[in-house]
């Protein structure tokens, strides 16, 4: 059973191919959209009124996400409210009220102060989605460290890289994962002083080297008073990839607060009485900035599920848990389409008000696909690990454009630009001309800084304006179209993958000479990460070779990193057979246009 949105139906009209999917009045008869008109609350909207809504530190000294997250409902009416609903893989629940999250946190905050982690520090977590991780999210930001979350499906590889560059000073981590993944690593790591092992099967762990999490949990104190925060101090630390080198962290501080509540209210349209479900890890920033932060500010329940994804599952878990927002992703809607409608209309989903998706292009049909299946579409929208929060958004009570990403976020700037000769960047007035999508800097959750390397951080700016690596068109309306990435990075199941980390894995091998790395076309992950080799001199191809390197790659890299296909490339005698520019660069460009047996495109820069 759904409860279908109602003009969807009856008010279709041709555009673009798609017909615009109209909303109406009548679609909002329980609960009123916070972006009613899209027109009239952008024309309203500054950034310094949206601050206002949040509640500041006690006496003035500052503002603290955690202290909006938690705190200050625990302290209020909402302090008996479910904050946190976790379901674990063998469904059994955890129910987390914010008075019982101000106590945790607090006690985690103290396990930071008793081992003497100066404010500043970086606190990372790699664990699944358990509750450890909320609690050490939201404690280390009361205790003013900076959080920086890593994907647990990461190989040791992706993980020493990232541990390495932002100088982590403590992990909280599972016996498990340690033992698997960091224990072989952990001698490059020096700046590492303080590893918490979460034991498994809730026995304490005794791995030496480490301290036991509960056991630190439980000897703390569950009273903190949140030390002065300035709007500026860094909080989080999210690790991205670009074409070539390291991971790039991007830093964010405690006034992207302000962005995370205003599009979680804004963008998500979220209500007090809401049941929220993110499924994203908090490994990718969408499962901290929409995972974590904006539900607690936004005092609502949000959902946290374990195991994951499984259409069923999924299905049953919106029917149980009365979920109202939903907010998921293009690869696994793509996945329950392949099961069809019918497996969804066996579920109750009446009381689920909202979907949107992010993390890669949302395919127009998957929008007209889940009005059949869930009696409403999914709302697209855009951002990305830089902008901490949701920058182009499809509105509960806005027109849908299938395919569109929707219109900038109040407060937002947008704009299609193309670089000139000079080296400057042109706003491209015209509608429907294809470009680089640039935002107008400011907006509170804004990346302050890749850590450490601030001449990567300059190059994002040109003339005022921070320049995204998405290409990108602008309709007359106004509505934002998303055309491919700029640059050679992968998006594979909604992960963002450096080409580079993988090519270095791969040259680790005695038998690889070099490796040029793409996305391949995909109709459900969108792209898969497919590898280019040559092999040195006196080494032959073989299926058993090619076997061993997938092993070895997917062992260092982890399953989502590592490529799932490897093809030789023949050796040529002097002659690279990698194409390469004249000045040493894969042309990844290339390879993949061979592989799709597409035109070449410009070759004035191939070296031979
Ligand atoms: C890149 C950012 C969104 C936060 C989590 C991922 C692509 C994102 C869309 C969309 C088409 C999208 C872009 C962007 N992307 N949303 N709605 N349609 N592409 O953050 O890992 O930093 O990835 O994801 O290419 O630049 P991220």
């Amino acid at each position: 059973m759904v409860r279908a949105l109602h003009s969807a139906r009856f008010e279709r009209v041709h555009i673009m191919g798609w017909r615009p999917i109209i909303k109406s009045r009548r679609d909002w008869e329980d609960v009123v959209p916070h972006l009613h008109d899209y027109a009239d609350v952008r024309a309203a909207f500054s950034w310094e009124k949206a601050f206002k809504e949040l509640d500041g530190l006690p006496g003035g000294r500052g503002l603290n996400i955690a202290h909006e997250a938690v705190d200050r409902h625990a302290d209020g009416l909402r302090r008996d409210h479910l904050a946190l609903r976790w379901i674990g893989k063998t469904g059994e629940t955890q129910d987390f009220t914010y008075a019982r999250l101000r106590e945790l946190t607090n006690r985690f905050a103290n396990v930071l102060q008793q081992l003497g982690v100066g404010t500043g520090n970086r606190v990372y977590a790699l664990t699944g989605r358990i509750p450890a991780l909320y609690v050490t999210a939201l404690g280390t930001l009361k205790h003013r460290g900076v959080f920086c979350p890593l994907f647990s499906a990461f190989g040791p590889e992706p993980l020493r890289a990232r541990l390495a560059i932002g100088e982590a000073g403590v992990l909280v981590t599972t016996e498990a994962l340690y033992q698997r993944k960091v224990a072989g690593i952990r001698d490059a790591l020096p700046h590492l002083r303080h590893v918490l092992l979460i034991g498994d099967n809730h026995r304490p762990s005794h791995v030496p080297g480490t301290l036991d999490f509960h056991l630190a949990m439980e000897q703390a104190s569950d009273r903190y008073t949140i030390g002065p925060t300035a709007q500026e101090d860094p909080a989080l630390l999210h690790f991205t990839s670009g074409t070539t080198g390291t991971p790039k962290g991007a830093i964010h501080v405690h006034q992207a607060v302000v962005a995370h509540h205003t599009t979680g209210k804004l963008a998500l349209d979220l209500h007090k009485a809401d049941v929220f479900w993110c499924t994203a890890d908090p490994g990718w920033i969408t499962g901290t900035s929409y995972g974590i932060i904006a539900p607690l500010t936004n005092g609502v329940t949000s959902l946290v599920v374990e195991e994951e994804f499984d259409a069923e599952r999924w299905y049953r878990i919106l029917q149980d848990e009365r979920v109202t927002v939903w907010y998921s992703a293009p690869t696994a809607i793509r996945m329950m389409m392949k099961g069809g409608v019918a497996p969804v209309h066996k579920y109750n989903l009446s009381a689920l008000r909202f979907l949107a998706s992010v993390g890669e292009p949302l395919n127009p049909e998957a929008v007209v696909w889940s009005l059949d299946a869930f009696g409403r579409p999914f709302h697209d929208n855009w951002w990305q690990t830089e902008t901490g929060g949701i920058m182009i958004a499809n509105f509960a009570a806005m027109d849908i454009q299938p395919g569109s990403m929707g219109r900038p976020l109040p407060g937002i700037e947008a704009a299609i630009v193309r670089n000139t000769e000079e080296g400057s960047v042109e706003v491209i007035t015209d509608p429907d001309m294809q470009g680089e999508l640039a935002l107008r800097p400011g907006w509170p959750s804004m990346f302050r800084g890749y850590w450490n390397e601030p001449e990567r951080y300059r190059k994002c700016f040109v003339d005022g304006w921070y320049l995204t690596g998405d290409l990108a068109k602008r309709d007359k309306d106004g509505y934002y179209w998303f055309v491919g990435r700029a640059d050679d990075v992968i998006k594979t199941s909604g992960h963002l993958v450096g080409p580079f980390e993988v090519e270095s894995v791969l040259m680790e091998h005695q038998a690889v000479a070099e490796a040029g790395v793409i996305g391949k076309p995909d109709p459900i992950a969108l792209e898969l990460v497919k590898a280019f080799v040559s092999l040195k001199d006196g080494v032959e191809p073989s299926e058993a070779l090619r076997r061993e390197l997938l092993g070895h790659a997917r062992s260092r890299l982890g399953a989502v990193v590592a490529p799932k296909e490897i093809a030789f490339l023949p050796s040529l005698p002097f002659l690279p057979s990698l194409p390469k520019t004249r000045s040493g660069k894969i042309m990844r460009r290339l390879l993949k246009a061979r592989e799709l047996g597409l035109p070449e495109g410009d070759t004035s820069t191939l070296e031979n």
